[in-house]
């Protein structure tokens, strides 16, 4: 029996991945860390989120308040004393402040809090595994390459937001500071949506494609390639991480890869098919930040309501990161058994369906904690 300890799990990779575990409860004890003022509290929440992957009622009701850990990676000190952490065999770190704003807490829990927790996790005898849940963009990638898992940027310079250089630097802490911690990097590209579900777990990034193909102009060629994987894959793929054989100290890419990327011209196509439009096509337009800002006074006659500034200052951010026209090679992983993952465009129709009654302000906070 193992006992997996798994942060996150409120979110989006970390709910997707303990929902793979709980279906799978006789090999494995689960305890969940969460915030929370109580462990009722902490569980309520945590079964709201799994919820929204389709979960049985009866599955969820498995779970108990002894399966929660009360704790905030911002004050780490207050849960590591739990004597809970030393019967733990394997941990899932998918808790993070994945924010591109400019949250006043991405240093102290992703690198500081972090940091604490694995070193923790370092002192436990019967620990097998440390899977960390980095981010394949902590390499800051050149743009126009099929990135390997060899690189790593920590200078802040290099870095287009807060969030990918402090993903960096703890990546580099642990490998280097942690030389005994069994520790195992996954790097997932970008993740949109569920292959079944959607957006109904999370909207997380996928109002960006809707917000620049309704306004028919981005910052990438429409014949740039992006690297999305669906969370249900990175779910699989993170499982798989956990028992793999001779993975210990590798990072590994959680991602599409050359043969399951897409262009921009295929999701404006998929988009426009499970909307009911026609394509921007050649109407489209590649545009600066400047012209961008041009556009500024018709945001919200496209988009619906919203903060003008907050959605230029969003579309600037992440279209940084589409013009980079980068894929993150997946040989690792496949080579390790996983299947190759679905393309966005296979499952995208799902997303915009579970999307369609709420306006990009309200899809877009989740990217903006
Ligand atoms: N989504 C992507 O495209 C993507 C791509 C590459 C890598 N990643 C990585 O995947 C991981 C999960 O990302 P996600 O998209 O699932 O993010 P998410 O939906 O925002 O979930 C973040 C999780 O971390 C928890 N958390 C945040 N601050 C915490 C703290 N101080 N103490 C304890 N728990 C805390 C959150 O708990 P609360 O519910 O209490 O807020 C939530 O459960 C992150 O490490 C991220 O860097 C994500």
């Amino acid at each position: 029996m193992n006992t997996i300890l798994i942060t996150g799990a409120t979110g989006f990779l970390g709910g997707a991945v303990t929902v793979n575990l709980l279906k799978k409860s006789e090999n494995n004890r689960l305890l969940l860390l969460v915030r929370g003022d109580s462990p009722a509290e902490g569980l309520s929440r945590l079964q709201s989120n799994l919820a929204k992957f389709g979960v049985a009622q009866n599955l969820l009701d498995t779970l108990t308040t002894d399966n929660i850990l009360i704790g905030d990676l911002a004050e780490p000190e207050r849960f590591t004393a739990d004597p809970r952490l030393d019967s733990v065999t394997h941990v899932l770190n998918c808790a993070a402040v994945a924010s591109f704003g400019a949250n006043p807490y991405i240093w102290k829990v992703n690198v500081e809090g972090t940091f604490t927790f694995a070193s923790r996790m370092n002192q436990v005898s019967g620990l097998k595994r440390f899977i960390h849940v980095g981010t394949a963009m902590s390499c800051a990638p050149e743009a126009n390459t099929l990135v390997t898992e060899s690189k790593l940027n920590t200078l802040r310079d290099q870095h287009i937001v807060e969030y990918t250089w402090s993903k960096a630097t703890v990546e580099k802490m642990m490998s280097e500071m942690l030389p005994e911690l069994p520790l195992v990097i996954a790097r997932p590209s970008i993740v949109v949506g569920h292959s079944d579900h959607g957006c109904t777990p999370s909207p997380s990034i996928f109002w960006v494609f809707r917000m620049a193909l309704t306004l028919g102009k981005f910052m990438c060629e429409l014949d740039d390639r992006i690297d999305v994987v669906p969370v249900d894959y990175c779910a699989d793929a993170l499982e798989l991480l956990l028992t793999a054989e001779n993975v210990d100290k590798s990072i590994i890419h959680i991602s599409a890869g050359l043969n399951s990327s897409v262009t921009f011209a295929e999701i404006d196509k998929a988009m426009a098919k499970a909307s009911g439009n026609v394509p921007v096509g050649k109407s489209y337009q590649k545009v600066n930040y400047r012209e961008l800002a041009e556009s500024k006074k018709n945001f919200a006659s496209l988009f619906g309501p919203c903060n003008e500034r907050i959605v230029l200052r969003a579309m600037n951010l992440y279209g940084h990161f589409s013009k980079l026209n980068v894929v993150f090679c997946n040989e690792k992983l496949l080579e390790l058994g996983m299947p190759p993952s679905s393309k966005f465009t296979d499952y995208l129709h799902h997303c915009v369906t579970s999307t369609q009654d709420s306006t990009i302000a309200e899809l877009m906070a989740v990217d903006f904690k």
